[in-house]
C-alpha cells in the first residue's frame, strides 16, 4: 500500500515530511485524543485537521455552503447529511474552535478496462473558508482522506473538480473528456435503421427506487469508469428522483423494458416548463441515464427527443464515443456547448490499480512516476522495477493515463510527460486505450 507523502502519522519526526510541506505540517496535536487519533495533523501552526464529530455538522454545512456561494440553506440539509453521507469518512479543519475546512469521501468500486473492479475513494464536500485559503488546509484535509482511503485498501482516489487548476498539484490527473451537449428537438431526425424493441414507460412513485439500483448494477460493469453506487449515494439521489426533497425541481423517470419484460434502462430528467413569448421554450435536462443494450439506449433517446412542448435537451451524460450522434440523420443536431475534464484520479496504490486492469497490446513499459516510484507496467503484470525508465511522468499524469481515456502520446507532445525511449508514449497508449472509452456518469 502506498504511503501518502503528505501525511505524517502521529509520533513521526518532522524531518521525514516532504520538504515542500515542512512549513505547514509542524507538529501533531493531541495524538491520543480519540477524536483526532490517526488523522490528526496540522495544516499550519494553528489549524488542526481531525475527524468530523456529530457536533460539527451544522458548522460544516455552513462552511461548505459559504465556500460554494450557495445563497440559501437547502431545506432538510442536516438530515440528508446525516442520512446520506458516510460521515465516518469526513474530516474537518478547526482554527481556534471554528470549522474552517471540510472534506469527505464515498466508498465506491470502480470498473477498470477489462471488467475487474477495485475499491476507490470518491472525494466529496471539499471546502475551505475564504478567510483561510491558500495556507495548505485543503492539502492537509485531502492528505487525511487519502491516508484513510489507503488504510481501507482503496487503490485510487477520484473526484469531480469545481475548477480545472485546483487538483493537479495534489496528484490528480484528468481521466477523460466530458462534453456538455444540447439537442434542439426540431433538428433531431432519426435514421430508419436504428435498433428498437421492448417498451418505455414513466415510472410510478416508488418504481425508480426499486428498479434504478438493479439496472445500474448491471450497466456499471459494461464500461471502465462505472462505479458501484453505495447505499448512501443511492439514498441521496433516489430521494431526489422520487421527488421527496423540498425545493428541488420535479423529476420524471423513464424506464425501458426489454422484449422479455426485463427492465434494462432508465432516464431521469427535469423540465423547466418555460414558454418564451408564448412560444414553446421548455428545456429538458437529463440527469441520470443508463442502458444495458443499444436497443434500450436508442428507445430512451427516441422518447426524450420527442417530448411534447420541448425546445431543447441538455445533458453531460453522452460519452464522446456514444452511438447517439450516429443514429441521427444529421449529427449536428447534438451541439457541444462546453467540454470539461470529467473525473480526476490520484493513484494511491500503483500495483493495485495497474495490476487489476487488462492491456490491449502485449507489451511492457517502465514508468518513473516520481514519488510513486518506478514501475514496470503491461500485459506481463505490474511490479516495482529498477530497470531504466521508458517514460518519466508526475503522479498526476500517471493518474490521467491510467484508464486509457487520456492519451500518453498527446501528453508527451504537450510536454506533460517525458519519453526517455523514442515512441514509448505511443506504445503505452496501444496498451492502455480501450473500447469503449472510460466515462464517468456518477456525480458525487
Ligand atoms: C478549492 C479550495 C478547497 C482550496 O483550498 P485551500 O485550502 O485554499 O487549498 P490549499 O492551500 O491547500 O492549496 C493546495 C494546492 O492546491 C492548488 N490550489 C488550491 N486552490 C486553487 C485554486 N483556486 N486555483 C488553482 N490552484 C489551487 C494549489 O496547487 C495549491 O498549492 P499552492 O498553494 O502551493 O500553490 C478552496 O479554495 C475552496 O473551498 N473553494 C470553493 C469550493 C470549491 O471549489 N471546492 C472544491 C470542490 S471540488
Amino acid at each position: 500500500m502506498e504511503r501518502d507523502p503528505n501525511i505524517r502519522p502521529a509520533g513521526e519526526e518532522a524531518e521525514k515530511v516532504q520538504p515542500h510541506h515542512q512549513r505547514r505540517l509542524r507538529k501533531i496535536v493531541a495524538p491520543d485524543d480519540p477524536r483526532v487519533a490517526r488523522l490528526a495533523h496540522m495544516a499550519d501552526d494553528e489549524i488542526i485537521v481531525r475527524r468530523l464529530v456529530d457536533a460539527d455538522i451544522d458548522a460544516m454545512v455552513r462552511n461548505d455552503l459559504r465556500a460554494f456561494g450557495v445563497a440559501s440553506r437547502p431545506a432538510g440539509i442536516d438530515r440528508r447529511v446525516r442520512d446520506h453521507l458516510e460521515l465516518d469518512r469526513f474530516v474537518v479543519a478547526e482554527h481556534r474552535g471554528r470549522i474552517v475546512g471540510n472534506a469527505g469521501a464515498y466508498s465506491f468500486e470502480l470498473t477498470l478496462p477489462g471488467g475487474a473492479t477495485v475499491p476507490v475513494c470518491g472525494v466529496t464536500w471539499v471546502a475551505v473558508a475564504p478567510t483561510h485559503r491558500r495556507r495548505g488546509v485543503m492539502r492537509s484535509l485531502l492528505a487525511a482522506v487519502h491516508l484513510d482511503a489507503a488504510a481501507r485498501g482503496e487503490v485510487a482516489s477520484i473526484l469531480w473538480a469545481s475548477e480545472g487548476a485546483i487538483y493537479q498539484n495534489v496528484g490528480y490527473g484528468p481521466l477523460h473528456t466530458q462534453p456538455v451537449v444540447s439537442l434542439e428537438r426540431d433538428a433531431v431526425r432519426w435514421r430508419s435503421d436504428v435498433p428498437s424493441g421492448g417498451s418505455v414507460h414513466f415510472a410510478e412513485p416508488g418504481e425508480a427506487r426499486d428498479l434504478l439500483p438493479q439496472i445500474w448494477e448491471r450497466v456499471r460493469r459494461l464500461r471502465a469508469g462505472g462505479l458501484r453506487r453505495s447505499d448512501h449515494w443511492w439514498g441521496n439521489n433516489l430521494s431526489r428522483v422520487e421527488n421527496e426533497v423540498e425545493g428541488e425541481p420535479t423529476r420524471s423517470t423513464l424506464i425501458h423494458i426489454d422484449e422479455d419484460d426485463r427492465p434494462d434502462g432508465y432516464a431521469v430528467f427535469t423540465s423547466d416548463g418555460k414558454w418564451d413569448d408564448d412560444l414553446i421554450g421548455n428545456v429538458v435536462t437529463v440527469e441520470l441515464f443508463a442502458a444495458e443494450t443499444n436497443v434500450a439506449r436508442a428507445d430512451l433517446w427516441r422518447v426524450l427527443t420527442s417530448l411534447d412542448l420541448m425546445r431543447r435537451i441538455e445533458t453531460d451524460l453522452i460519452a464522446p464515443d456514444d452511438p447517439l450522434r450516429w443514429w441521427l440523420v444529421d449529427g449536428r443536431a447534438i451541439a457541444t456547448t462546453a467540454q470539461m475534464e470529467g473525473v480526476w484520479l490520484r493513484v494511491l496504490d500503483v500495483g493495485g490499480l495497474f495490476g487489476a486492469r487488462t492491456y490491449v497490446a502485449d507489451d511492457t513499459i517502465v514508468v518513473d512516476a516520481g514519488e510513486l516510484e518506478r514501475w514496470s507496467i503491461g500485459s506481463g503484470g505490474c511490479r516495482p522495477s529498477d530497470a531504466p525508465a521508458d517514460i518519466e511522468l508526475s503522479p498526476a499524469m500517471l493518474g490521467a493515463v491510467s484508464l486509457g481515456g487520456t492519451s500518453a502520446a498527446m501528453l508527451a507532445r504537450a510536454g506533460r510527460i517525458r519519453e526517455l525511449t523514442a515512441g514509448a508514449a505511443r506504445r503505452l497508449d496501444s496498451m492502455l486505450v480501450v473500447d469503449p472509452l472510460p466515462f464517468f456518469d456518477t456525480f458525487f
